[in-house]
């Protein structure tokens, strides 16, 4: 008989099911009669459906069945809201939630940590008592960020987990399919509905030669993102393979598939020698990348962009050329990409060997463990004390400047200067919010050059009795709201209704819903709503946030006055361009809309005339909805002519009855009902 194996430590009661994906692939070899990369032997093991699903690289839709879902603080509140309207008590896989994204860099570890907790006790509050109560895993604030407490703690070669975090893919340094996701696939998922996902190509990087020297695993990214660029991953797993494998470190491989987010990459992956987990001899791959290790030279990217890759023997250069402030004012290590044993090991030995000849670093020097794990091991081994000798600081266990936590004193806004980071993004304004800021990334050795392992209390399993936690939230907070179940359709043909907004340009997820100061009520629709389309471009008068309410006349903002429609029954439509919603993920950009008593986006009507504020629309053939079959716009004019458009929809038969319930989690609220 199989042995069973726990999925984790922390979680004794949930197995590894092996044995499905060997079913399964036994199905899907004897459909397919090829040769398999290990990225399809993973993926297609957690088929929902091995016989009747159609499997063709880069075009047809997966369902799967991932193993395990992560959530970061900062998604997870929307997500736990969601979940806990689909009326389930307990997740349909296993989860953790990890409290790393609202903690700000200021002065330190400790004191920035003490400040997190009591400016954001009410999410913590609400995110400790849901967990408990829904048998989720929780790793409070301190505990660390979550893409190494994944690796330290829930990876598993062979797995599949999504992640609300686009760095998830750090798992496949251990052999495991690991996407990052938005808040609304982790709640299909968590709510026992299968994930979609675009059935992904797969390119091979064949790794030779051996590592060694200055160079580093994150030389191999920096490497791979220059060769890609930030588009080049798109759709893809990518897949290292070769002899090359041989000489990298577990944690090395995970900083590589870290960084394999920049370059678009559905997420990228090891193979695991130890459980034999590799591609088939003969599997094709729809790219080849060719990288002798052995040559490989240490790289900086930047500034601005992942993949301006500069070996260092050409860095000098480079800065001359372009014109990049000179001085360095900060260097940063750690973070979810590089704050291993190693990294941290390497970068100590520098500043060893600086200290003995009486150095301090000349410019300002901070270190982002990525767990408590690292921390305390570290703080035992003598490595911290390595950073403090040379003048570094040692940042709390969370994401702090690499998400742009960063409280930064050092030059003010505006004033063009350099840092180096061994995090993985460097967007403009991605640390320190100042646009004039050229953020170089590298490896921390390069980046430098510039008590017992009391882990256990920064995790919170769920009680044995959890029918009685109470989940905390207060009907007076600002930024959470429980959430009330959207309404079934109410099987009637949507006539005359009126447009919100025709907008004109790009309307991104950040015109639909804006970050910054906003991203404090992510946990309460109500008050995220006020954000709905401020940023669209009205195409009736060129303004933003200024639409006409075609009931009273009056002009008002979008939110204000979708909620007036709302209030007195009236549904609306948005009409937007074909770009309609691209952008960062962001659920929600697709719930405010829904919450404002909106009914249909309708984007590239062609040939619609140019005077529409006014119009009213019918949308026909909801009672025949079916997948692939055009619903029909009737426009009418005001004076009185009537248009008609074909609509397109990609609704499958699934998303149809969700359409219709309301919502998937309406849907799924009624089957745990019976
Ligand atoms: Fe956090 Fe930065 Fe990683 S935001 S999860 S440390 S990429």
């Amino acid at each position: 008989g199989a042995t069973k194996v726990p999925m984790s430590l922390l979680e004794p009661n949930a197995y590894i099911n092996y044995q499905r994906i060997e079913d399964n692939l036994a199905v899907v070899r004897d459909r397919l009669k090829r040769p398999l990369t290990l990225s399809e032997k993973i993926v297609y093991g957690h088929l929902d459906d091995p016989h009747g699903q159609d499997i063709e690289r880069g075009t047809s839709y997966l369902k799967l069945r991932p193993d395990r879902v992560a959530c970061q603080d900062a998604t997870a509140q929307m997500a736990i809201m969601q979940f806990m309207s689909a009326g389930m008590d307990t997740a349909a896989v296993p989860t953790t939630v990890h409290c790393d994204h609202l903690i700000e860099a200021q002065v330190g570890g400790v004191k920035d940590l003490a400040r997190a907790i009591s400016i954001n006790k009410e999410v913590y509050d609400f995110l400790a008592t849901a967990t408990a109560k829904y048998g989720l895993g929780f790793w409070k604030p301190g505990s660390g960020i979550i893409h190494q407490i994944i690796l330290e703690n829930y990876a598993f070669p062979g797995g599949l987990m999504i992640g609300t975090d686009s760095h998830t893919p750090n798992a496949g340094g251990l052999g495991m399919v690991a996407c990052g996701v938005g808040g609304a696939d982790a709640v299909d998922v968590m709510a026992g509905i299968p994930w979609e996902l675009k059935c992904p190509k797969v390119i091979g990087v064949n790794l030779t030669g051996k590592i060694g020297g200055w160079t580093t695993p994150k030389d191999v990214i920096l490497k791979v993102a220059g060769i890609l660029t930030v588009k080049g991953g798109t759709g893809a797993i990518v897949e290292y393979t070769g002899p090359g494998v041989e000489s990298l470190s577990c944690t090395g491989m995970a900083t590589i598939c870290n960084m394999g987010a920049e370059i678009g990459a559905t997420t990228s992956l090891f193979p695991s020698t130890t459980h034999n987990l590799k591609a088939d001899e003969g599997a094709e791959y729809d790219q080849r990348i060719e990288i002798n290790l052995s040559e490989l030279e240490p790289h900086i990217n930047g500034p601005f962009t992942p993949d301006l890759a500069t070996p260092i023997s050409k860095f000098k250069d480079a800065v001359v050329k372009n014109g990049w402030p000179a001085e360095l004012k900060v260097g940063l290590i750690g973070s979810c990409t590089n704050s291993s044993y190693e990294d941290m090991s390497r970068a100590a030995s520098i500043a060893r060997e600086g200290a003995s000849h009486g150095l301090q670093t000349k410019a300002k020097f901070t270190v982002t463990p990525g767990s408590e794990q690292v921390r305390a091991t570290i703080e035992r081994d003598g490595q911290i004390a390595a950073f403090e000798d040379v003048g570094g600081v040692i940042l709390a266990n969370a994401c702090g400047p690499c998400i742009g936590q960063w409280d930064r004193k050092d030059v003010k806004k505006g004033e063009p200067n350099s840092i180096v980071t061994s995090y993985n993004r460097n967007f403009t304004g991605r640390n320190d919010a100042n646009p004039a800021t050229h953020a170089f990334v590298a490896s921390p050795t390069l980046s430098l050059l510039s008590r017992s392992l009391a882990t256990s209390d920064t995790f919170q399993p769920p009680p044995a009795d959890r029918v009685s936690v109470q989940v905390a939230v207060d009907p007076k907070s600002e930024r959470l709201q429980l959430l009330t179940p959207f309404k079934p359709w109410d099987g009637k043909t949507p006539t005359d209704l009126p447009i919100l907004i025709k907008v004109k340009g790009k309307c991104t997820t950040d015109h639909i819903s804006a970050g910054g100061p906003w991203l404090k009520y992510r946990g309460h629709l109500e008050n995220i709503s006020q954000n709905c389309l401020i940023g669209a471009i009205n195409a009736e008068n060129d303004e933003a946030n200024k639409v006409k309410n075609q009931v009273t006349g009056e002009y008002g903002g979008v939110p204000q006055t979708a909620a007036y429609y709302r209030d007195h029954g009236i549904k609306w439509v948005v009409i937007g361009d074909s770009n309609y919603g691209e952008g960062s993920s962001r659920e929600h950009a697709a719930l405010e809309p829904r919450f404002l008593g909106g009914l249909a986006i309708i984007t590239r009507p062609r040939g619609l005339r140019q005077d529409p504020p006014s119009d009213k629309v019918d949308i026909l053939g909801l009672e025949s909805f079916a997948p692939g079959k055009n619903l029909t716009l009737v426009v009418k004019h005001q004076d009185g002519s009537k248009e008609e458009f074909p609509l397109a929809h990609s609704f499958n038969e699934g998303q149809i009855e969700w359409f219709k319930a309301g919502s998937a989690l309406n849907l799924m609220a009624a089957k745990a009902k019976g």
